[in-house]
């Protein structure tokens, strides 16, 4: 990334004003406080103490190599959750950290681990589609199962386009197509088709009874939306699990198994042009 792009963002008071909420936020927003208060508020400080790792089989980052150096950049991961990759990030030399979530009780956890980490992220409530901070204040916007799973992507890529400066990155992981596409209204994965590709975008299902609202665009559709919203790709992983992968406690409806066998997740590197 060039060095001139390295630079302090724009003052808040030249940041726009948010619109209305979208219908699914406030069924997003409930499904995730109960996620925190069952799981994730739990489980995050062992994720912060560690390294960046991908996916529920943690495949380090060590063997994956698709991040960026991010020393001395600006950056703003959206729909941060409890901050653990934000916090990978800045001890990785990100200058500036920026956790954008939807959901208070997630912040709160974030939070609450920035002060005992004293890493100094800043934390902010707001639609990862609608951020109030102004045009081109970062080198890197990313998101791991953020914006890029819970966000309309005709919504959240154009505003990480409008959020990032000229040469600046995009860097999501999302799930894989296939695992969409396998993928029940309610239950675990399979090994069967069982919704067609054509026309996938909006999935309003339920985990363990809980109404929830994700996101999913093909592959073809989702590199046709980088470029027209100024974007190159310039990487594209699919993970597997390792071998000796084991079931996720929690993420459970994707079998090791399944995911040993297919790409259950996949890894997009875009820059603005
Ligand atoms: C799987 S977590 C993200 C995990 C994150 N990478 C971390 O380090 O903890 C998904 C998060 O997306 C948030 N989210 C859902 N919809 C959102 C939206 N429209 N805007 C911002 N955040 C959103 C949820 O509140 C939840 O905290």
């Amino acid at each position: 990334m060039p060095e001139k792009a390295i630079k302090k963002a724009k003052p808040a008071k030249k940041a726009k004003q948010p619109a209305a909420l979208p219908d699914y936020i406030a069924r997003n927003r409930a499904a995730w406080t109960k996620s925190n208060a069952r799981y994730t508020a739990g489980s995050a400080r062992e994720s912060w103490g560690q390294d960046v790792h991908w996916g529920p089989f943690h495949v380090p980052e060590a063997e994956v190599q698709a991040l960026p150096d991010v020393r001395g950049l600006d950056v703003i991961e959206l729909g941060c959750g409890t901050a653990y990759f934000g916090a990978w990030l800045k001890k990785r030399g990100a200058r500036r950290v920026v956790g954008v979530d939807v959901t208070p009780a997630q912040l709160a956890t974030a939070r609450k681990l920035d002060k005992e980490f004293g890493l100094g992220l800043e934390l902010l409530e707001a639609n990862a589609e609608d951020v109030p901070l102004p045009d081109a204040s970062f080198d890197l916007a990313f998101s791991e199962y953020g914006a890029s799973l819970w966000c309309d992507p005709y919504r959240w890529i154009p505003e990480a386009a409008r959020l990032l400066r000229p040469g600046g990155e995009l860097l999501f992981m999302r799930n894989s197509t296939l695992q969409m596409l396998c993928s029940p209204d309610d239950g675990s994965l399979g090994e069967h088709l069982v919704r067609p590709q054509k026309g996938m975008h909006r999935f309003d299902w339920t985990d363990e009874g809980e109404p929830e609202t994700v996101f999913h665009i093909s592959g073809s559709e989702m590199f046709q939306l980088l470029l027209k919203t100024g974007f190159d790709v310039v990487d594209f992983r699919e993970l597997f699990a390792p071998d000796d992968a084991v079931n996720h406690p929690y993420y459970e409806w994707v079998p090791a198994k399944w995911a040993k066998l297919w790409p259950s997740e996949e890894i997009w590197r875009a820059r603005k042009r």
